[in-house]
């Protein structure tokens, strides 16, 4: 299971993508129970005094909120804002879900986003520059992890196909490869030499050109917060959360299949593909299932998550292919 960049990883290191003990799960809804028992939780912004009010000193903090597409919504309740911005997994500032304060530590201005590979020409742009090119909206859009938790989340941000549009790819691209920073002084988790950083993810073209694919830099109507993966990440709700890149610093367009960081580290628990079925299991957690995170409820999983409509005709021919993993 160790993957193939030559890293000598402790046996007793197993890749725990989207892995949560389920005490900590328990304790977190008995919490918010409590809270919303005794009406503390009213107006809370966060958790164990962790201070997000540097949001609202972004720089892009003018930009939202952002009027709504009504094409994408959800009938289900939005997740409570205290709990998707403190149930995070963003490996770089740790193997588990409490990271929403060692992410403070990253600096997201400057911020630059690189875009090479097959393009009319490479160029780097500053994510405020790029918040001015784009035309920004919000969408509600369901967000499900291989573990099986799942929210429904008021992204703000801009469709991908705008971004791949700026970009200019040849007319011979296969894919779009996605590149987190990489700054173990802020990251401690990329201090961890047996992880293949840093986080690296793919689509293909027809994937990224799609109407779904989302370029998140805002939610709940305000910037991204950083363990969230400000100030840029990827939204692409017919697929597992692994997939959804965080804190973006380049884009490549290219003929040449990304390998992923999961995939580098375990290919037969988190394929390219990933997308989200019902049917096909994990080998740790089974799929037919999901639990919207803070409530006891569970829900029959829906083939790509809901999206079918959209993106069903993606995968149409593609036989051999193993698309649900
Ligand atoms: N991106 C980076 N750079 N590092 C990560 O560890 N974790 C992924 C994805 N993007 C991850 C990442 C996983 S496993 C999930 S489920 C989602 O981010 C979680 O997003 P959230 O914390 O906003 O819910």
């Amino acid at each position: 299971m160790v993957g193939n960049r030559n890293f000598s990883r402790p046996s007793w290191q197993l890749p725990e993508s989207c892995a949560t003990p389920e005490e900590v799960f328990f304790n977190r809804r008995q919490f918010v129970k409590l809270l919303g028992g005794t009406g503390i939780g009213a107006g809370l912004s966060g958790f164990g005094g962790i201070d997000f009010a540097e949001a609202s000193e972004d720089p892009s903090a003018g930009l939202y909120p952002v009027s709504r597409n009504e094409a994408y919504t959800i009938e289900r309740d939005i997740t409570p804002e205290e709990l998707s911005t403190t149930y995070n997994n963003f490996f770089e500032f740790g193997s588990h879900k409490q990271i929403s304060s060692a992410a403070q530590a990253l600096k997201i201005r400057p911020w630059e986003i690189a875009i090479d590979g097959m393009v009319d020409k490479p160029f780097v742009i500053g994510i405020d520059d790029l918040l001015k090119k784009m035309p920004l909206e919000e969408r509600l859009y369901r967000h499900r992890c291989v573990e099986r938790w799942s929210m429904t989340v008021p992204w703000s941000g801009f469709s991908l196909a705008k971004l791949v549009e700026l970009a200019k790819p040849s007319s011979g691209v296969k894919y779009v490869r996605f590149e987190t920073f990489q700054d173990s002084s802020v990251a401690g988790g990329q201090k961890q030499f047996w992880y293949p950083w840093p986080y690296i993810e793919g689509l293909t073209i027809e994937e990224a050109t799609n109407e779904l694919a989302f370029m998140v830099t805002g939610v709940y109507g305000k910037p991204l917060p950083k363990q969230m993966g400000a100030p840029l990440r990827l939204a692409v709700p017919w697929k597992y959360g692994f997939k959804s890149i965080k804190s973006i610093v380049k884009i490549t367009f290219t003929q040449e299949r990304p390998v992923s960081f999961w995939e580098e580290l375990a290919a037969n628990e988190y394929g390219f593909w990933a997308n989200i079925n019902p049917d096909v299991h994990h080998p740790r957690w089974r799929q037919d299932l999901e639990q919207p995170l803070g409530t006891n409820e569970r829900i029959d999983t829906q083939i790509f998550n809901g999206y079918a409509e959209q993106v069903a005709h993606l995968y149409e021919g593609l036989k051999t292919e193993p698309l649900y993993r």
